[in-house]
């Protein structure tokens, strides 16, 4: 027999078992619900991004029922070949009135509407100045596009605009952040960055990934939460958290859309959403429209679950919102918290290195809408107990 030309992987995963870091997938045996069930175990459920509850909404079930019936479950082809559906082209009017842009493309993720969208705009001439806490979506798309990369300080304008200052002026430049960043659920500077862009002539580009139906008037995101509408130039939004669904989408020029219907590669070469995805999506805008009091919920909830485990004594970073990290530094502690939780009936994942930087290894909370003050009342006793059976709290 010949040897196992795949035989590092598993030593790779031998030595990520040994340090602690091995993980095996949490199957969901119910729905995406605040209180589900999870590997066997009735558990209160602070991972998922469903922070409105829109993946269980009746309206979105019941679109999504209803497109199925009409047109099938798949559409057979690429959106530029033979899988365009009117219902796409209504997803992307609706969103682009949403987003209060000129137009909008739907891509399959919110990873390929970033990958592909940093890719198709950038050629190797450019630069891109990208915070070290973007997305790996963000950073793949610098890869691909072969544009020099150049990635400040967390969050640090003035270090952004020396790397301006040392760039020829001639030369095309992206200036990208994360509008809410998905491991610490702390905000980009987008007011100080837009100013910037401005001054050095960038293109601007926001990933509102995690702000899509959770930051600004009904959810429109933190361009519309800063009041920064027309001064930027890219907004990624992704229909996969908030919004329940499945998608990305960039929103902005009409010349900057058709451009990507006709240059983004995952748009062009990847068979689009099922007809239940995009109706789904449209039904979710209405409800952002309609149902206003999901977002105030979500934030009642935020606050009082954040507050209460500042409260005993976690360390929670700089949370802005619905994300709100529990660190604890070394990557095996963070996931025995995350096992002894599990047990304990709270559901948080653990997070190591490469998924966030070594030694800022924490368990993430997200809480949603759609959680009781007693599933949150419980969420925190149990970080209590735990907490101070690890030494984390004294
Ligand atoms: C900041 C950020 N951008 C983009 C994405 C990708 O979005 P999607 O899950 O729709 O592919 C994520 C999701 O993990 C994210 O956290």
């Amino acid at each position: 027999m010949r040897p196992d030309p795949l035989a590092y992987l598993s030593a790779e995963l031998t030595a990520l078992k040994e340090q602690g870091l091995y993980r095996t997938l949490r199957i969901l045996e119910d729905e995406q619900k605040p209180k589900t069930t999870f590997d066997h175990r009735s558990v209160v459920n602070l991972s998922s991004n469903n922070y409105l509850g829109l993946t269980t909404h009746p309206r979105l079930r019941d679109a999504a029922i209803a497109a199925t019936r009409k047109y099938g479950v798949g559409t057979g082809s690429v959106r530029t070949i033979a899988g365009t559906m009117d219902i796409h082209m209504e997803l992307e009017r609706r969103l682009a009135d949403f987003k209060k842009t000129e137009a909008v493309v739907v891509f399959q993720s919110g990873f390929t509407a970033n990958a592909g969208t940093v890719s198709s705009v950038l050629g190797k001439d450019d630069v891109v100045i990208s915070d070290e806490l973007n997305h790996a979506s963000i950073i793949d798309g610098c890869r691909l596009s072969r544009a020099a990369i150049k990635v400040f300080p967390h969050k640090d304008v003035g270090a952004a605009r020396k790397i301006l200052q040392s760039l020829p002026a001639a030369q095309r430049k992206l200036l990208i952040t994360d509008g809410v960043f998905s491991m610490d659920g702390d905000l980009g500077p987008l007011p100080a960055l837009c100013n910037l862009a401005e001054e050095f002539g960038c293109i601007m580009m926001v990933d509102d990934a995690h702000a899509s139906g959770v930051f600004g008037k009904n959810g429109r995101g933190t361009v519309d939460h800063f009041g920064m509408h027309g001064r930027v130039d890219i907004q990624v939004g992704t229909l996969s958290k908030a919004v329940g669904v499945l998608g990305g989408y960039v929103a902005g020029t009409r010349a900057l859309i058709e451009y990507l219907y006709h240059r983004a590669r995952p748009f062009l070469f990847s068979t689009s959403h099922p007809p239940a995805v995009a109706a789904a999506c449209i039904a979710a805008i209405d409800v952002l429209m309609d149902e206003p009091q999901l977002i105030e919920r979500l934030w009642d909830n935020t606050r009082f679950f954040q507050s209460g485990l500042k409260q005993l004594g976690f360390d929670t970073g700089a949370s802005e919102g619905p994300i709100t990290p529990v660190i604890v530094g070394d990557g095996a502690l963070a996931m025995t918290l995350s096992d002894q939780l599990f047990q304990a009936g709270v559901f948080a994942q653990g997070l190591a290195f490469p998924t966030v930087a070594v030694g800022k290894a924490r368990v993430r909370t997200i809480v949603t809408a759609t959680h009781t003050r007693d599933e949150l009342q419980f969420a925190l006793d149990a970080f209590d107990k735990v907490g101070r059976q690890l030494g984390i709290l004294r």
